[in-house]
């Protein structure tokens, strides 16, 4: 899950994914976040986004900000990313069409083809961070069931 600052929105979509895959006993799944700039590394997630978490059954107060490397295209088979921006500066890291192709807009899974971004809750208040959990939460469920499918096939 990445976004810009790693504080808000990817904290919150790796929180879920977590989440939904204890409560469907998917063990083999790794989640972890990232943002594109380093301005958090180290750091904890925004206040509002651990209140917005704690207030749907989501602990972040662990998080600690870290900043997407081209490493991670090794780690990690599907990178998601909140918005065109954050796409476009992940996919200047790929070097090869198997790690271009493994980055996805988010919100793709919901409206595919639709590229639409999880709009950054910065500037916002608790009705944007509210907006944006709405959004990871039926993403994340497309994801899981995803998941699941592999898993069968
Ligand atoms: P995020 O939101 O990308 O959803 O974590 C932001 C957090 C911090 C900043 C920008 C976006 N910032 O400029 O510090």
């Amino acid at each position: 899950m990445v976004c810009l600052g790693n504080i808000c929105r990817s904290p919150i979509a790796k929180g879920i994914l977590i989440k939904k895959l204890e409560d469907k006993n998917i063990t083999w799944v790794e989640v972890d976040s990232a943002g594109t700039a380093d301005y958090h590394v180290g750091g904890k997630a925004d206040q509002r986004t651990v209140e917005n978490g704690m207030k749907n059954g989501i602990n972040l107060s662990s998080h600690r900000g870290r900043q997407f490397s081209k490493r991670d295209f090794d780690v990690f088979d599907q990178i998601y990313v909140m918005d065109s921006q954050n796409y476009a500066d992940v996919i200047d890291l790929a070097t090869t069409k198997e790690e271009t192709e493994k980055v996805k807009l988010i919100l793709d899974e919901l409206k595919p083809g639709a590229h639409l971004s999880v709009p950054d809750p910065w500037f916002g208040g608790e009705k944007d961070f509210e907006k944006v959990f709405t959004m990871l939460d039926k993403a994340c469920d497309i994801i899981v069931d995803k998941i699941q499918f592999d898993e069968k096939a």
